[in-house]
Formats: structure tokens, sequence, C-alpha cells
């Protein structure tokens, strides 16, 4: 069973692709909000049925149906206003966050969670860290959301097929994002064959800005996030051992101890399975270690 908690409109998404997707006979959205969760699968089922698809998707307000789930993603906690970063969500949602693990170690302790809550890197570190899981099994959801919007302006700036277009979005999910062209690729031909740097500087900045924009246009950002979200579960679940970039709890690999951030792994049906260290040149590692202090410094004030 895969169990999405929050079932906010990214929640009602994840659970929407995932049911599409068929990557469970059974996918369980909870919220401490009467009723919503319940509306959420009803409707989304009710589209399944016209679909023919099998999968019962189920809402739930109470913690114990969470048994037997192989995957719990967090998307609980208030997500980013108009104006907002990421790390403003700081203190609210760490306690939500707390809470949330709490019940996940108490009611799916085998399971693999995916923190997906903002600010996502400080979220994925309390997750570890209260439900005291192998690293393997925590990772947060960030840069892969990153990644679909570098690959977005790279398709637009190129004209070439999405599919194509390869590349990684690495370090803090937030104002340190680190999108790399030098490790990016239109069919493994280098970004520079193609783009000018100028055009290349631009994509980076507007791929760190652009999430900032579509919640200033539409509210929040849904459909980006609840794809990314079903993605990693299917390499999860399809044991497909991808290479993305995911929010993972750093032990020496990078120069980097007790910190969780975005690097790229191998991810496959037990988790996070490698950990690949990119060597990254001076101007990217200043951006990376600058991410690396900007998390520890929110998770240094909070107590776990
Ligand atoms: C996003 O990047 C707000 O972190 C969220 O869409």
């Amino acid at each position: 069973m895969i169990t999405i908690i929050g079932s906010g409109k990214v929640g009602g998404d994840a659970a929407l692709f995932s049911a599409l997707k068929k990557l469970d006979d059974q996918i369980l959205l909870l919220d401490v909000a009467k009723g919503l969760p319940q509306g959420e699968a009803m409707d989304i089922n009710h589209m399944l049925s016209e679909q023919g698809i099998d999968v019962e998707v189920k809402g739930s307000n109470d913690y114990e149906d969470i048994r037997g789930s192989n995957i719990v993603v967090v998307v609980a906690g208030s997500a980013r206003k108009p104006g907002m970063t990421r790390m403003d969500l700081l203190k609210i949602n760490a306690s939500i966050v707390k809470s949330v693990t709490e019940n996940i170690k108490k009611y799916a302790d085998d399971s693999i969670i995916i923190p997906v809550s903002n600010p996502l890197d400080p979220m994925a570190y309390i997750t570890q860290k209260v439900s005291g899981f192998d690293r393997s099994r925590v990772f947060g959801m960030g840069g892969m959301l990153d990644l679909s919007r570098f690959r977005q302006f790279i398709h637009e700036a190129t004209g070439h097929s999405r599919d194509s277009i390869r590349g990684l979005v690495i370090g803090e999910h937030g104002e340190n994002m680190l999108p790399l062209p030098r490790f990016s690729s239109v069919s493994g031909i280098p970004l520079s064959t193609f783009l000018p740097k100028e055009k290349l500087d631009e994509i980076v900045l507007n791929t760190k800005q652009v999430a900032a924009k579509v919640i200033e246009l539409k509210g929040a950002t849904v459909h980006a996030p609840g794809n990314a979200i079903s993605a990693i579960i299917e390499t999860v679940v399809r044991d497909r051992k991808q290479v993305i970039p995911v929010s993972t709890y750093l032990d020496g690999e990078y120069g980097h101890s007790d910190v969780t951030i975005g690097v790229p792994v191998v991810i496959g049906k037990n988790g996070v399975e490698k950990i690949i260290e990119l060597d990254l040149n001076d101007e990217e590692r200043q951006i990376f270690d600058k991410g690396v202090a900007n998390v520890k410094d929110a998770i240094s004030g909070i107590e776990i």
C-alpha cells in the first residue's frame, strides 16, 4: 500500500498520478481534516472507474489505517504562499512533520518515507532523525521537481524533445538550488554545444525562481510536484535503479555529515541504494556548500 499523508492539492495529485500508473492496488490518503481525504478518494475513484483501472483509493483520518504501507509520502503541513520562501515554513512544519513521523514509526516502521513538505531538506532531516530509520529508507522529493523545471527550460531554449533532455539539479531545494548544466545534455551531447553560456546562466536562474512565479500566478505548485512524487514512487516499486536527485542524509559524502541535502542517488526497491559523488568544480562546490550551511543553520534551531 502507498500512503500519502496530507490530502491537499499536491497529495491529491500524487495519489491521482500513482493510481493512473497503477503503482499499487491500494492507495491511502490520510489527513487531519475530516472529509477531505475521503472526498478526494471518492473523486479519484470515480475517475478510475471510467478508466477501468482497479486501483482502490481510500481516505482516512486515522493513523492506524497506515499499517501495512510500503511507502509513506509526507506532504502534510503549510504550503508556500505568494512572497514566501520555503524556509519561512520551518517552524510551523517542523512540529507537524515530527508528529507525523512519530505516527509512521508507530504504525509503519518498515516503510520507506518520502518527505515532501517544505523546507524540504530540514524536513527530510527531521524525518530521518525522528524515525530512526536507516538513511536508505528516508529521502526527500525536491531535486526531481527542480529537474523537471530545468528540463522544461532546456526544452524551450533548444526546441528539442523533452524526452532527449537529461540533467541534474542538486543541493538545497531552496535559495541555493544547484542546477548543473555541466552534467546535463541533449541525448548525451553537452548543453554547451546547443546554448551559449549567457543562455545557460539564464536557465539556471529561471529554474531557481520559477516555483515562486507559479505560486504568484496560480497560488500553488501542484502538478509538477504531484508528478515528481509519483515518479519517485515508481522507481521504488518497479525497482528501476534510476539515478535521480533526492534529499539524502550525508555521512561523509561530498565532505559533509549529519545533514540532509539533494544529491544524485540510485533508487530501487530498497530506497537509496547508492549515493553518487560528483566531482564538482569550485563554483558548483561553493553553492552546494552554501546550501549545506543554510540547511545546517535551519536544523540547528529545531528541537528534535
Ligand atoms: C515547489 O518547488 C513549493 O517547493 C515547492 O514547487
